[in-house]
């Protein structure tokens, strides 16, 4: 392996004695509460992991938690790091040694600003599909065929059959849940009015700083990808509210609160 991630693998299955996880989970920015859940975790600090980052941004903490979620054996992910913090593969290890540690399938969670209007603060929206724009790609350079294959295909990147299940699942507990397309904008600025308006031209649902990464790498290496946003805002210049990263924590905080109780509906169902 070209990088860290068998060695860290190893690491944490040490450090689990046994434990062996289902499912992994990326908690985004105000997200990570639902780490609270997790029966009995063993908690590793990503510093104790080769390879994993530091996360730089408020509201991450840094931290994998082992443990049951509704009846699943998950690896919890609470912080993840960004490209805007200056590398797009920076969360290769991580999503890589969730492969290695034994995961069928991830699920991503992060804030993002609609671009439908009707889909407003505090709503739901699972992905059904991205637009990579942030002008990189984190499997860019040599490949490790150990690894995946050079040219992953990504139709289907987000599981159509898991996708269905978080629909089934909301429906069941009573939450609304939209559907689109995520676009990722590299950042750390957020964008600007014509920004959005070319994003929303090109085809997006939504906007948000994070997840393509993730789901680029666990695809390539065979992990299946779920993964749902919590809209904190509408897109800059759609509305008179202003956006910043304070108002992103506070409506992820609140809205989080549906997205906790979808993805435990998720595990159950995943595990029945
Ligand atoms: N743009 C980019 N990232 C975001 C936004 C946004 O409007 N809201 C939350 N994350």
């Amino acid at each position: 392996m070209s990088d860290h991630s068998a060695e860290a693998a190893t690491r944490i299955l040490k450090m689990a004695e046994g434990f062996q996880p289902k499912v992994a989970i990326v908690l985004g920015s105000g997200l990570g509460p639902l780490a609270d859940l997790v029966e009995d975790p063993v908690v590793i600090s990503y510093g104790d992991l080769p390879g994993f980052p530091e996360p730089g941004v408020h509201g991450h903490a840094g931290r994998l938690l082992l443990g049951n979620l509704g009846g699943v054996p998950v690896a919890c992910l609470q912080g993840r790091a960004h490209a805007y913090e200056g590398r797009i593969d920076a969360m290769k290890v991580p999503v890589r040694a969730m492969k290695w540690i034994g995961c069928e399938a991830i699920y991503l969670t992060c804030a993002a600003g609609s671009l439908r209007p009707e889909v407003g603060a505090g709503s739901l929206m699972t992905i059904s599909d991205h637009l990579n724009l942030m002008g990189g790609n984190p499997l860019a350079g040599p490949n490790d065929e150990e690894v995946g294959p050079r040219f992953p295909p990504m139709a289907d990147a987000y599981d159509p059959a898991l996708r269905a299940l978080q629909r089934d699942c909301a429906a069941a507990i009573g939450v609304d849940l939209a559907e689109g397309v995520y676009a990722a904008w590299l950042g750390p600025t957020f964008e600007t009015p014509a920004e959005v308006r070319m994003i929303q031209g090109l085809g997006a649902d939504a906007v948000g700083m994070s997840t393509v990464p993730e789901c680029i790498l666990a695809r390539h290496c065979g992990l299946k990808v779920t993964a749902t946003a919590v809209i904190t805002n509408l897109g800059v210049g759609l509305s008179d509210e202003t956006v910043d990263h304070a108002q992103t924590l506070r409506a992820a905080a609140e809205a989080g609160k549906d997205l906790q109780r979808l993805i435990v509906c998720f595990l159950e169902r995943y595990a029945a």
